[in-house]
């Protein structure tokens, strides 16, 4: 039995932003210490939606450098691409099998994704969530570190599991991956509108800080962030119905490592105007240093498609033992 096996992925989509990193990323440099890590480009994820293939190309560098620049060590863990693994899309064909149609009809993202036009989306953004099931599997993960936004998908991927095990009477041969979910960083909300999440592809830039913002660019877009008219209070509770409040002092409170609470106490009973500035000040102090690493890793793709290639290598092993399982298991191979 695999105990400590961690794998997750971020969608090669551009724009990696403050959710992203708070969310996903920041905890998956934490989490290497203890696990053995698989971190994947997911990008047959993002080819659910159309992307430019040179686009996608360099957003594959770029993310890639961001993995690096925000400190996950490609000595000690395993970085690649989905696509350089035959074996996800080979699994996820198998568990198309194994997963019933009522199951990702409940999907909320796909909802949100394809909006009110569902006919004109692709097949793929339906099924992505069987996709997600495979790369998990594939390694047999005992851990997935992801936001909120993807706990549903993890609940299906563990459904797939059981019943794999159970219609093919193999108990235990897919573990159950456990979520791993930080509370306090699992929804960063975006600056313009604090019921909606920070995300890649909302089209105002004000609604998220990138990593590869600069100071000014921190600043403006902290300025501008939506606020209330009232003060800043002293008690959590206080923050019900006010989203943005909550969101800018959440995120404050993260930075510095402190409870809500704790980021309330300093500040309440003032204005959002020197808050902000603080804020700011905090937001440039983590996301400056990592912008500028990832223009440094850019500089040397080769460096990174190494690294991707290295991964990928050592990835296959796994998903081709895994398959090969999977095929006796199925009566696949004669
Ligand atoms: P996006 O949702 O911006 O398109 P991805 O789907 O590639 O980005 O997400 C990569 C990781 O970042 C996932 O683990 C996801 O849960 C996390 N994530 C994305 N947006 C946020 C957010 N606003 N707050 C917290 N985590 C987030
Ligand atoms: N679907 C995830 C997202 O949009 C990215 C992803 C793909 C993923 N495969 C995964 C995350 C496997 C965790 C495990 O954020």
């Amino acid at each position: 039995m695999i105990k400590n096996r961690i794998l997750s992925g971020v969608q090669p989509t551009g724009n990696l932003h403050l959710g992203n990193y708070l969310g996903a990323i920041k905890n998956f440099v934490a989490l290497q210490q203890k696990f053995e890590c698989y971190f994947m480009l997911a990008d047959l994820h993002a080819i659910t939606i159309f992307q430019d293939p040179q686009q996608l190309k360099n957003n594959v560098i770029e993310t890639a450098a961001a993995f690096l620049a925000c400190g996950i060590d490609p000595k000690k863990n395993i970085i690649f691409c989905q696509s350089a693994v035959p074996g996800h899309s080979e699994l996820a064909w198998i568990f198309n099998c194994v997963a019933r149609i009522g199951w990702l009809n409940r999907m909320t993202q796909f909802k949100e994704k394809a909006g009110s036009n569902k006919e004109k989306a692709s097949v793929g953004l339906y099924s992505y969530p069987i996709l997600m099931a495979a790369d998990i599997l594939l390694y047999k993960a005992t851990h997935v570190p992801v936001g909120e936004d993807q706990k549903q998908h993890l609940e299906l991927c563990r459904d797939i599991a059981i019943k794999f095990n159970n219609d093919f009477n193999c108990k235990d041969f897919f573990q159950l991956p456990e979520p791993v979910i930080v509370k306090e960083v699992a929804r960063i909300m975006s600056l313009k509108d604090g019921k909606k999440k920070m995300s890649k592809s909302d089209d105002s830039e004000y609604s998220r800080i990138n990593l590869t913002d600069t100071e000014d660019q921190i600043i403006q877009k902290i300025k501008k962030a939506k606020t209330d008219n009232d003060l800043i209070p002293s008690k959590v509770e206080d923050l019900n119905g006010r989203d943005e409040a909550r969101n800018l002092i959440g995120i404050l409170a993260i930075l510095k490592n402190q409870t809500l609470e704790a980021a309330l106490k300093d500040f309440s009973g003032k204005n959002f105007s020197e808050f902000k500035n603080i804020l700011s000040d905090y937001l440039i102090k983590e996301i400056v240093p990592i912008g500028k690493k990832i223009k440094e890793f850019k500089k040397d793709p080769n460096n990174i498609k190494k690294i991707l290639k290295d991964g990928a290598e050592k990835a296959n092993i796994v998903s081709n033992q895994t398959l090969k399982d999977v095929h006796n298991i199925l009566g696949l191979a004669l």
